[in-house]
């Protein structure tokens, strides 16, 4: 590992994983950890979505912390918690080959002991979309990260675009909370049929997963009567929804085109839109979402 004075001399060298449970062995590692230090917080269950957040932050830093935490203060009572994939062999694994330096990987006493009482609240934009149908899932997000900033004290944090409004949540933090992180944010990685990599897709059988396609298609329907130069968003919000609500099985949430760094809804796209969507298929619910402009 990228310990002080002691840079990665060659690749063809297999440099150990450290892991960390506690907090305690997180701030000794990353006090010895030399240069910048990568940081991507995760839940855990990689898939090639966090890999390339991963092998982003390999190449711009000369440390690369993970996390893999399942963070129960972003499920409502009635979500998936429980039942959130979990594979730690294998995510330890991915890691170990992708040339990760240190996971983090604490216990849900060690982040929230007992009498733990302190939130971050980041309002307004937290009010729309995903904040409307998981009511205090933001407050959840933005408390995990803040608390794993500073624990792990990255130089910069890796986001992926898949989960947009959570990175316009977590920029507006860093902004008013002046947190000495940069955040970069990669890009949504899609399986070959266009559906957007989750862990929770494996929650899908094989007609749901068929169904789910539904929602990159309207991204690229979307996108393609923007490129035919229509801006009026009632207008294509319409049809996704139209061609969304015409797929057996699938309940929408929301059809959303938005300014993208307000998350107000538009009616008409002066220069740029972030179309949104969500829903559900069967049990599982799905998100997606594409930038316009
Ligand atoms: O995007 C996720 O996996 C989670 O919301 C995060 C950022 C790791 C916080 O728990």
């Amino acid at each position: 590992m990228a310990l002080t004075a002691l840079r990665r001399p060659t690749p063809l060298i297999a440099w150990p994983l450290e892991i960390a449970e506690t907090v305690a062995e997180m701030r000794r590692i990353r006090r010895h950890l030399d240069g910048t230090v990568g940081f991507v917080p995760t839940m855990g269950y990689l898939h090639e979505g966090h890999l390339s957040l991963v092998r982003m932050a390999r190449e711009a830093n000369d440390a690369v912390v993970v996390s893999i935490f399942v963070n129960p203060t972003q499920f409502g009572p009635n979500e998936d918690f429980e039942r959130y994939p979990r594979d730690a062999e294998v995510d330890l694994r991915l890691l170990r080959e992708a040339d990760v330096d240190v996971v983090f990987f604490p216990t849900v006493g060690e982040i929230y002991p007992p009498g733990y009482l302190t939130c971050v609240n980041v309002e307004d934009v937290t009010d729309r979309l995903e904040g409307a149908c998981r009511p205090g899932h933001f407050r959840g997000v933005a408390t995990v990260v803040a608390k794993l900033f500073n624990i792990v004290q990255p130089d910069r944090a890796y986001f992926g675009q898949k989960d947009a409004q959570q990175v316009v949540v977590i920029q507006k933090m860093v902004e008013d909370l002046n947190m000495p992180v940069e955040i970069l944010v990669g890009e949504t990685v899609r399986e070959p049929d266009g559906l957007a990599m989750s862990s929770r897709n494996v929650y899908l059988s094989p007609d749901e997963r068929v169904r789910a396609l539904v929602l990159s298609r309207s991204l690229r329907h979307a996108q393609a009567l923007f490129a035919a130069g229509e801006r009026d968003a009632g207008r294509i919000r319409c049809e996704l929804e139209a061609r969304i609500a015409a797929t057996p099985g699938a309940a929408i949430d929301y059809v959303s085109l938005a300014d993208p760094r307000t998350l107000r809804e538009l009616d008409w796209i002066a220069d740029r839109a972030l179309v949104s969507l969500a829903a559900r298929f069967g049990k599982t619910r799905l998100i997606d979402n594409v930038l316009l402009g």
